[in-house]
C-alpha cells in the first residue's frame, strides 16, 4: 500500500481543491491510500522560537504525517496573487525539519487565474528540495462538477498525465 498525504490551500468544507483532491484520488490505483489532512486551520502561527524538538502538537502531526506517506498532495487556490496565508504557514513549519525533502508532491493550483500561487509553489518546494510534478489549473471551477468529475477534456487529459508523473515518481524515487 503507497500512502498519498493530501493538503489542500483551502480552508472552505466544500472547495474545489477539495473536489480536485477527491477526482485525483479516482484517478489512482486501489493500492495508493490517500489521506486528507484535515485541519490546516489548526496549524498555529509559525514561530522560530517554537521551531523546537518538541513542537506544537498540531505540527508534530503534521510533520509525521509527511514523514509517513510516500507521496504528498497539495492543491490550493490562489489569494491575492500568492499562496492563501494558511499554507505558506503551514509550509513554513516544514523548513526546518526538511519534512518535504526527496518527498514526490504533486502540486496543484485550482484557482481562476494563479500563475503567481503555481510560481510561487514550485519556488517554495523547490527550496524544500521536493520532487514536484505541478500543474496550474485556471478557471478551475468551471472545469469540475460537484461529484468530483472534471467535465473540461483537455484540463481531464493534461491532469492525467501529471498525475502519472507523480505516481512514476512515488514508484521510482
Ligand atoms: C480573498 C480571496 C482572494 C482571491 N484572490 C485570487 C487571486 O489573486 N487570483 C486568483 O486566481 N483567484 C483568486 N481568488 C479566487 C479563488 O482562488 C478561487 O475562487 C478558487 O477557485 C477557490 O478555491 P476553493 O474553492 O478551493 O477555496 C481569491 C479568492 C478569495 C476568497
Amino acid at each position: 500500500m503507497r500512502k498519498i498525504f493530501a493538503i489542500s490551500g483551502s480552508t472552505k468544507s466544500i472547495s474545489t481543491n477539495g473536489l480536485y483532491i477527491a477526482a485525483i484520488s479516482q484517478f489512482l490505483d486501489k493500492d495508493f491510500e490517500v489521506t486528507l489532512f484535515p485541519s490546516i486551520a489548526n496549524i498555529p502561527h509559525f514561530n522560530p522560537d517554537l521551531d523546537l524538538e518538541d513542537p506544537p502538537k498540531a505540527v508534530h502531526d503534521l510533520r509525521l504525517n509527511i514523514q509517513q506517506a510516500d507521496g504528498i498532495i497539495i492543491s490550493t487556490p490562489e489569494y491575492a496573487m500568492g499562496l492563501p496565508g494558511s499554507l505558506k504557514n503551514l509550509l513554513d513549519w516544514t523548513v526546518s525539519s526538511a519534512s518535504f525533502s526527496g518527498k514526490p508532491i504533486l502540486a496543484l493550483v485550482a484557482s481562476t487565474q494563479g500563475e503567481k500561487a503555481n510560481q510561487s509553489m514550485i519556488d517554495i518546494l523547490t527550496v524544500l528540495e521536493a520532487k514536484i510534478s505541478a500543474q496550474l489549473i485556471p478557471f478551475a471551477k468551471a472545469k469540475i462538477n460537484k461529484e468530483a468529475e472534471i467535465t473540461d477534456l483537455e484540463t481531464l487529459t493534461k491532469l492525467k498525465s501529471t498525475v502519472n508523473a507523480f505516481v512514476a515518481t512515488v514508484e521510482n524515487g
